[in-house]
């Protein structure tokens, strides 16, 4: 278990991955924030081995960058928790050749930043609505770390299913000619979804998260008897997050690829959750049988 290389500087790992890509490298990238879980951790799994997909050993590589753009003036920047020693060794483990940790924000958005991606349609609503802005900065730092590192394959969770709407269609209309998989939500034995926000959870408010998952569940069994109008799957999603206490910030069910809402379920529609429990404000969703 080889401790992967560490770079801090985006210059240098550039030169990094041009060398590596015009030697014939191919080249997978996962993107984080940090403060890895399993849910992380299967996307570089993935990464080691579609990187070594073409016969040869290829270039599976990760940054951890708590990208301050995509956080509104009242979210958790400054607490968002960080452990970079530990993440690399879950790095080692899951097999990554390189990591890209930039140590200063200002290495990433230099003073006179003014350049942004801003993908319209599908950053509209949902978490687009909630967190304005956010979209803005995850598809600016996410294009910049595309061109920094110029990989063939890029993985991304579908835990964030707005956001991996949002990398696809940037990636299609900017022409980044990067193959985007998104890979299922890993989740406890419990249910709860991994986050790295799941820390911020009191025992008692984790407890009460649960109801994100038990909601999905239940949409699930209701949409196999048969029900199939939206209004009624959602109420009852909304009911099974409040009766925890949660404080519904949207619960939404939507067409899996245009993101719009449906008013009838269909077989793959997906219910999407976002609520507070305490201060912590979590997503969870699912698609419908
Ligand atoms: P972060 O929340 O650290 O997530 C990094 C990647 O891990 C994302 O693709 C996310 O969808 C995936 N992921 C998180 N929890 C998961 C889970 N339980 N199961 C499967 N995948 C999971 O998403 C971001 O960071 C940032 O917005 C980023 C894309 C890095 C841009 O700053």
């Amino acid at each position: 278990m080889k401790t992967p290389e560490l770079i801090t500087d985006p210059a240098s790992w550039q030169a990094r991955c041009t060398a590596a890509r015009e030697g014939g490298t191919r080249i997978a990238l996962v993107t984080t924030m940090g403060y890895l879980h399993e849910g992380h951790l299967s996307l570089m799994r993935e990464a080691r081995r579609r990187a070594d997909a073409g016969g040869r050993r290829g270039l599976a590589v990760g940054t951890i960058f708590v990208n301050p753009t995509q956080f509104g003036p009242t979210e958790d920047l400054a607490r968002y928790p960080r452990d970079l020693e530990g993440d690399l060794a879950k790095c080692a483990a899951a097999g990554l050749d390189a990591v890209l940790a930039p140590s200063d924000p200002a290495q990433m958005f230099a003073p006179g930043h003014e350049t942004w991606v801003t993908v319209e349609r599908a950053s509209q609503g949902l978490d687009g609505a909630s967190r304005p802005g956010h979209f803005r900065g995850v598809a600016t730092v996410v294009a910049k770390l595309f061109n920094l590192t110029r990989p063939h394959v890029a993985l991304f969770g579908e835990k964030d299913w707005q956001q991996l709407a949002v990398i696809r269609a940037m990636v299609r209309d900017l022409a980044f000619g990067i193959e985007i998989v998104g890979m299922p939500i890993v989740r406890e034995p419990d249910g709860l979804a991994l986050s790295s926000r799941n820390a911020y959870l009191s025992p008692d408010e984790r407890r009460r998260a649960l109801a994100l998952s038990g909601a999905l569940a239940e949409a699930r069994e209701a949409a196999a008897r048969g029900e199939r109008d939206a209004a009624a799957l959602r109420a009852g999603a909304r009911a099974r997050l409040e009766a925890a206490g949660g404080r519904v910030d949207y619960v939404e069910l939507v067409h899996p690829e245009t993101l719009a809402p449906v008013a009838r379920a269909e077989p793959g529609s997906v219910l999407l959750l976002a609520a507070f429990f305490g201060t912590t404000r979590l997503i969870d969703n699912g698609r419908l049988p």
